[in-house]
Order: structure tokens, then C-alpha cells, then sequence
């Protein structure tokens, strides 16, 4: 065998295993929805006969769906008897909402960014993008997965310590704390039932996410302390508070620059501006992991793509490291930008100020 053929099988194996692990998440993402998982975590091992009249799910469809989990490695198969299971290990995983291991808001992304593939392939012949309205309600589900997740464990367990000023005034109370390009409000929620004396103010552009908002609020018991409102960054505000927050919202911007002006005009001179984005290099290349090819999947598909459709920057999923957020903040007048210690695999965060 020359070296040649060898290169040839290792990508063909390359890409076999790529191709069942995209399709496992696939599989995945049907047992996430139709809460297939959620049923065998809380009722036990079944066979598909026994499932299929649990959930009311045609028993072929699960059949087929469980064999084909089994065999990548998701559920168990007992082939004596038949039944179906869950190894209790992945319940966290795959089940649980919002826990700390959750990785359904991931298999939610993954499955439903994928859908308007023609208008991604016309956007590579003809420019422009791909605008919200053709985005699948899976991707704000996903979103709001991961939010949850990720604002309910790190934001105000980890990262909070890491900004003792922000965290003692918010404990002292009667501060404001706008959270701009909010989703579905899980940030916010968030730090409004930890800070119970501070307001908080929830923004975002796309109607629909102002609703899951307030039903997430609604559902989390907290409403005394904050308030959802529908409002586009790109238009300048009235108030100032004494923070704002960006979560992953400045690298989706059709006007990155345009919404920074913003936020700087939108924060008081002794406030903060808090940053989260995605953890990234000044140099594209220099971009290493795991999660890296999913990051730029996604930017194709959503960050980078909704704002090409607009004529925008279209930053991109890993279009905003850490030169980009200083060019940023000294071009609108803000001072200091520190970057602070926190130990994520997809998320940098600043604490920058006017002074
Ligand atoms: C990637 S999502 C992040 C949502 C949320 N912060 C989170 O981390 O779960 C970006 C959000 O910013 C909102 N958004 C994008 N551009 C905006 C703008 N110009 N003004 C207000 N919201 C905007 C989108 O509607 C979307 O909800």
C-alpha cells in the first residue's frame, strides 16, 4: 500500500466517523424533542412496543431510532429482552434542564441551524444571508438551552466572583443593569433572583424572544425586579444604567461598531460594561479544539449569515477576540478593558470601563 492510499483510508474513516456522529446528534435531537430521553429517564427501560404506547410514538419509528442511537453509543439494547434504556450517567446530559452538564441546547443548534441549507448555497452564489424569519424555532430553543445552562451555573456561580465590584454593588442594591440582546432572558433572570435589590432590564430586537422572556421569568417566580423590553441596540437610548451586559450579542451585530457607540452611551461613567463573547484568537488560524468547526458551522449558518443579510459586518461566530474588543472599546471611548480569569470552552469575559 503506498503512502497515498494510506492518506485516502484515513480520510474516508474521517469521514464515516463524521458522518455518523453528525446523524447520532440528529437521532439525538428527535429523542430531545419528542422527550423520548425524558421518557426512559423517568419511566424505565422499555421496548419499543412497550414505548411506542407510553408516548404514543409509532413503534416502528422508535425501533428504528433506538437501534440507531444503540448502535453510536447513546442508549443501551438488551437483546434478550428487548428493552430499550437510559445508563443513568447521561441523564444530566440529556435530560436535565438546564443542569450544569445539559448538552441539549447543543444537539438543538446543531440540528435546526442546519435547515435552510438552499439559502445558505444561493447566499454563497449571491451574497446577502439568511435573515431571522427563515431561522428554526429549534435554534432559539437551543439558545435558550444553553443560556440556561450556562447563566444559571457559571455566569452567577464562577464569573460573578471574578467582578467583586459589579457584585458588591449589585448586592447593595438600588443599581440599574440593562442586559442587551437578552434571548430568552435566562442572563437576566438570572442575576435578578440573585441581586432581588438591583433592577434589571432585559433587551432585545426579535419580538418572540421578548415573550419566551417573560414566560421564563414568569416560570422562575421572579418579578419584582425586572422587565423585558422589545428594542434594537442600533437606536440610541434614553437612560443610563449603572451596568450593562452584552452575552454573546456584539459579533452577531449588523453594526458592531454602531452598537458598541451604544452601550458606551448607554453606561453611566462610574458604571461597567460587561462582555461575554465566544473565546477566540486574533488570528483566525491560531483557532484550536473541539469545539471549533462546530463554531464556524454555526457563524455559516446564524451569526455571521443573519448579518451578512442585512448588508452587516457579519463578524461571525469567532469574529470578536480580544484585539477586536480593545479596537472597539477605544474607538467609542471606553478605558480599560480587563479580561477576566475564568475557565470556559467556549467564553472569554471583560469588565470594561468608561474611566
Ligand atoms: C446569540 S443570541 C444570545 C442571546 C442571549 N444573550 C444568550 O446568551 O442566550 C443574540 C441575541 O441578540 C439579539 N440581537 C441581535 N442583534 C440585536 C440588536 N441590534 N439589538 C437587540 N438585540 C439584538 C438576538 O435577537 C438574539 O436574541
Amino acid at each position: 500500500m503506498n503512502d497515498d492510499n494510506l492518506t485516502q483510508k484515513k480520510l474516508i474513516k474521517k469521514i464515516i466517523d463524521d458522518a455518523s456522529g453528525a446523524v447520532a446528534i440528529r437521532l439525538c435531537a428527535i429523542g430531545v424533542d419528542l422527550g423520548i430521553f425524558e421518557n426512559l429517564a423517568h419511566n424505565g427501560p422499555a421496548t419499543s412496543d412497550e414505548l411506542s404506547s407510553r408516548m404514543e410514538l409509532n413503534e416502528r419509528y422508535i425501533r428504528e431510532w433506538a437501534l440507531g442511537l444503540f448502535s453510536s453509543g447513546y442508549l443501551h439494547f438488551d437483546k434478550k429482552d428487548r428493552k430499550i434504556s437510559l445508563n443513568p450517567e447521561y441523564i444530566p446530559v440529556l435530560v436535565e434542564e438546564g443542569g450544569k452538564f445539559s448538552q441539549k441546547g447543543i444537539i438543538q443548534l446543531l440540528n435546526s441551524t442546519l435547515l435552510p441549507y438552499h439559502d445558505l448555497l444561493d447566499a454563497f452564489k449571491n451574497g446577502g444571508g439568511i435573515n431571522y424569519d427563515k431561522i428554526d424555532q429549534g435554534f432559539w430553543d437551543g439558545i435558550d438551552q444553553t443560556g440556561c445552562t450556562r447563566y444559571r451555573h457559571f455566569l452567577v456561580k464562577d464569573w460573578i466572583d471574578e467582578m467583586p465590584e459589579l457584585k458588591s454593588r449589585l448586592e447593595q442594591g438600588s443599581v440599574t443593569f440593562a442586559d442587551f440582546g437578552c434571548g430568552s432572558g435566562r442572563s437576566t433572570i438570572e442575576l435578578a433572583k440573585k441581586f432581588p435589590n438591583s433592577q434589571f432590564f432585559g433587551f432585545d430586537l426579535f419580538e418572540p424572544n421578548i415573550v419566551k422572556s417573560q414566560r421564563n421569568a414568569e416560570e422562575a417566580g421572579v418579578s419584582e425586579n425586572l422587565k423585558f423590553i422589545q428594542w434594537d441596540v442600533s437606536n440610541k437610548l434614553k437612560e443610563k444604567f449603572d451596568f450593562v451586559a452584552c452575552f454573546d450579542l456584539v459579533h452577531d451585530m449588523i453594526d458592531p461598531l454602531e452598537g458598541m457607540k451604544t452601550i458606551r452611551s448607554a453606561v453611566k461613567d462610574d458604571g461597567i460594561f460587561v462582555l461575554m463573547d465566544i473565546k477566540c484568537e486574533d488570528d483566525p488560524a491560531d483557532n484550536k479544539g473541539p469545539m471549533v468547526p462546530f463554531l464556524y458551522a454555526m457563524s455559516l449558518h446564524f451569526c455571521m449569515t443573519t448579518s451578512l443579510a442585512n448588508n452587516g459586518a457579519g463578524l461571525g461566530t469567532v469574529g470578536l477576540p480580544e484585539g477586536k474588543v480593545k479596537e472597539y472599546c477605544k474607538e467609542v471611548g471606553f478605558k480599560t478593558v480587563k479580561r477576566i480569569e475564568i475557565d470556559h470552552p467556549l467564553n472569554a469575559v471583560y469588565e470594561i470601563r468608561p474611566n
